[in-house]
């Protein structure tokens, strides 16, 4: 694979028509526990809400000063020490290794933030997404249903 080189910076307000974009691109919809496409309106309030939710980190990751991928880290309810992560890669700029250096680097943010394992949850058929975390150092650690879905859950530990 490509080798690929991103950086991570707090997203922005003015970043909610990118990311509104990337969120309803089809792919995306359907790799979505939520997969109905995203209402503008909503996602506006969506956005602003979790900018200013001290429990969500939002990035968005740069190649050069393009902007190529928007992660989430949130953090989980039951276990304070466990950041939950979500991953879109910008549809344009898929396959090309930044889904990997974007999980790679949210690792720094995860520690920042006094993480010790980052969770993700995949839906059982997004075979790309799998590989990308594997390859990122998350362990497959099996199945379980997302919103009536069959999903797996893929841990990293940061210890
Ligand atoms: C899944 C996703 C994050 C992968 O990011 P990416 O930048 O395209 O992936 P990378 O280029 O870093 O590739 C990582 C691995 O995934 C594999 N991969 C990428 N796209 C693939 C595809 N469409 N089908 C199968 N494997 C694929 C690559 O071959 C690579 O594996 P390898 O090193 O074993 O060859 C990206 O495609 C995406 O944003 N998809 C839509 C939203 C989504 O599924 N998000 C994750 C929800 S949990």
């Amino acid at each position: 694979m490509t080798e690929c080189t991103v950086t991570l910076r707090p997203a922005t307000p003015e970043d909610v028509d990118l990311v509104f974009a990337w969120a309803n691109d089809p792919v995306t919809r359907a790799a979505s526990f939520r997969a109905a496409p995203i209402d503008y309106e909503a996602h506006v309030a969506w956005f602003a809400r979790a900018l200013a939710s001290e429990g969500r980190h939002l990035f968005v990751a740069l190649r050069g000063a393009r902007p190529v991928a928007f992660v989430r880290l949130e953090r989980s309810e039951d276990r304070p020490s466990t950041l939950v992560v979500s991953l879109n890669v910008a549809p344009e700029a898929r396959g090309e290794g930044v889904g990997v250096a974007a999980l790679r680097a949210a690792d720094d943010e995860a520690r920042a933030l006094s993480a010790t394992t980052i969770l993700a949850l995949i839906r059982e058929e997004n075979e790309a997404s799998r590989r990308t975390f594997a390859r990122a150092g998350y362990v497959d650690c099996g199945s379980c249903e997302v919103e009536g879905s069959a999903a797996r859950r893929f841990e990293r530990s940061l210890r």
